[in-house]
């Protein structure tokens, strides 16, 4: 029976893996081959290209095709297509390849996914490509990406796919533009609009979906993205959760959910286009494009990379050439009288509207506020409050440094048994002695060994952190810059406090508690911090306090009431 779905970009589906034979053979062959390991974007770019994602493209762009692309929008022989699709490699890598050349595609295990055969190795023009492709703007994250990153040479050619990226989570619903044709056609679904996404979905978004089938007839396909998105994002674990939660609030048999592997441009109006053809070779007939589509919001002097509708503007220039239909939906908003989401612009004046932020739900998450019912469902909260607990149940590190017998180690444990005694959360102590028996003993006290050493606590603790813990440190760290790698290391994770231990050296070398300042005083010890090695004062510490002005117990008593005003300690502990 023929199947009614709508053709695939340039009327067939590319199909660039090779049969076993061939990739018996190519495997043979590649012993003599140069390789080259896909970056986390290429490597979402091959799936897609050896699915056929990208039909009409079998490879990595030529030059022709690329500065077309960048210029007009065009692949050379004319045909629409607005992202350049391109495999930039090492200068390394590109100085042993002339035209002809087989190059192997490996996934970063090693795992020969395809072989390019080059047939156009050329230096690009990046600042070009930024401002043709992504309107040039500094802050823009993709144009970060072209002045950050290292491979400074293009490789273009045909790519013969031996197999696919390995995803181990959602199987199920990983659907190539084959399989997903196919259970579309035994469906009998012929009018399918699909939203792209890469957040997760909320009332208003599924206002939006459902009203768009229900208005042109046609089912859902919600193809959230799963490849790269744009940094901070939600994890696709996460938000797959949040989409399978929001199926339930759709008519029986009337939407599918399947996962994208793309890796997202955040190119605004060239990227909705993009979208949109990469949606048609996956059998839809229509798609959804909103306020700021695949936008990167505002750069840091609050100017928007791209106007909210420049995504739509563009999109109906070129519809009729595309194959595939726009539905264009203004930003939703709720009005409270009407218990609805309307179209901003359908919204009667003087009626009240509400809506929440990205940032806002963030907020409201970390504190453990409420999220209105009118803005989500239960169930998408649910997930999102155990992906993103209250700080009150997140991990978070203490650092406490300074110098040999400051009082770290002391003002660490009573830390650590004030933390314990409120319970709630384990507690891991990994004081400067302690970490040099277990962890670091072969370190030495140089510069590069301290670093060292403060790494290795600073990933511990981190994990410690990530994993909803409390990590209680106190080597010396006597150096700022691995100091603030150590923070670095927590971002996203949990809390992170510098606490410097600022008893003055005097003290120290008074207490002397282990002998050492003496040994030191007696050149027996090197490189000692405080007398033969240097402390760097932290002027990013949260707090401060020396072992003379306060008791250990008083100086935990304020730390303990700093974290609690910070709500890592809160109700729940008590
Ligand atoms: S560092 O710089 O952070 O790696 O140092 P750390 O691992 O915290 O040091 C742990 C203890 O080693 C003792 N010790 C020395 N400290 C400084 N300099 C030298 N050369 C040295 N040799 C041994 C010192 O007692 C440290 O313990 P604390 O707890 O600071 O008194």
């Amino acid at each position: 029976m023929a199947s009614h779905v709508n053709e695939p970009y340039g009327g067939e589906l590319v199909n660039i893996l090779v049969d076993e034979a061939r990739a018996k053979e190519l495997k043979e062959q590649s012993r003599d081959f140069p390789s080259w390991t896909l970056t986390a974007r290429q490597l979402c770019d091959l799936e897609l290209l050896s699915v056929g994602g990208f039909s009409p493209l079998k490879g990595f762009m030529g030059r022709a095709d690329y500065e077309g692309v960048c210029k007009d929008m065009r692949l050379a022989d004319g045909t629409l297509w607005p992202i350049p699709i391109t495999l930039d490699v090492s200068a390394e890598v590109a100085e042993g390849l002339t035209v002809g050349d087989k190059l192997a595609l490996r996934d970063p295990e090693g795992v020969m996914l395809a072989v390019i055969t080059a047939e156009d190795i050329w230096q690009p023009d990046l600042a070009e490509e930024a401002k043709l492709v992504f309107g040039g703007n500094p802050e823009h994250p993709a144009v970060v990406h072209l002045q950050t990153q290292t491979n400074p040479v293009y490789i273009g050619g045909k790519v013969e796919a031996l197999e696919l990226a390995r995803h181990y989570d959602n199987h199920e619903i990983r659907s190539t533009p084959a399989q997903l044709r196919e259970k579309f056609a035994a469906l009998s679904w012929r009018n399918i609009v699909a939203f792209q996404t890469r957040n997760p979905m909320h009332r208003a978004h599924q206002e939006i979906t459902f009203r768009a089938a229900r208005e042109l007839e046609a089912n859902l396909l919600i193809h959230p993205v799963v490849g790269k998105t744009k940094p901070g994002d939600v994890d696709h674990y996460t938000r797959v959760r949040c989409y399978r939660g929001v199926l339930k609030h759709y008519p029986h048999n009337t939407v599918q959910l399947s996962l994208l592997p793309l890796a997202m441009r955040m190119a605004g109006p060239r990227e909705a286009l993009w979208h949109a053809l990469i949606r048609k070779n996956y059998g839809c007939s229509h798609f959804i494009v909103g306020r700021d589509h695949a936008g990167p919001g505002s750069d840091s002097s609050g100017t928007a990379f791209y106007g909210p509708y420049d995504a739509q503007e563009l999109f109906t220039k070129h519809e009729d050439e595309m194959g595939i239909k726009m539905v264009p939906f203004k930003m939703m908003v709720y009005v409270p009288d009407e218990d609805a989401y309307v179209p901003i612009d359908e919204v009667a004046e003087g009626r009240e509207t509400k809506s929440l932020s990205g940032t806002d739900l963030r907020d409201r998450l970390e504190e453990g506020r409420e999220i209105p019912a009118w803005f989500s469902f239960p169930e998408i909260v649910d997930e999102l409050r155990r992906t993103y607990p209250p700080r009150s149940s997140q991990g978070f590190t203490v650092l406490f440094t300074g110098l040999p017998s400051s009082g770290k180690s002391t003002l660490a444990n009573v830390l650590m048994s004030k933390l314990l005694e409120i319970g709630g959360r384990p507690v891991t102590l990994l004081d400067g002695d302690l970490v040099r028996k277990h962890l670091s003993s072969e370190l030495t006290f140089s510069k590069e060994h301290r670093d060292l050493n403060i790494r290795r606590i600073g990933w511990v603790a981190s994990e410690i952190t990530k994993n909803g813990g409390i990590a209680v440190c106190a080597p010396i760290a006597p150096y700022d810059a691995v100091r603030k790698e150590m923070r670095e290391m927590h971002k996203g994770l949990g809390g992170f406090f510098i606490v410097h231990v600022s008893t003055p050296v005097e003290v120290c070398e008074q207490r002397d508690r282990k002998g050492l300042y003496a040994k030191a005083r007696a050149g027996i010890i090197k490189e000692f911090t405080g007398i033969s090695d240097p402390y760097e004062i932290p002027e990013d510490a949260e707090l401060a306090y020396d072992t003379i002005e306060l008791s250990s117990e008083e100086a935990v008593q304020e730390i303990m009431l700093y974290l609690e005003k910070q709500g890592f300690i809160g109700a729940e502990q008590n």
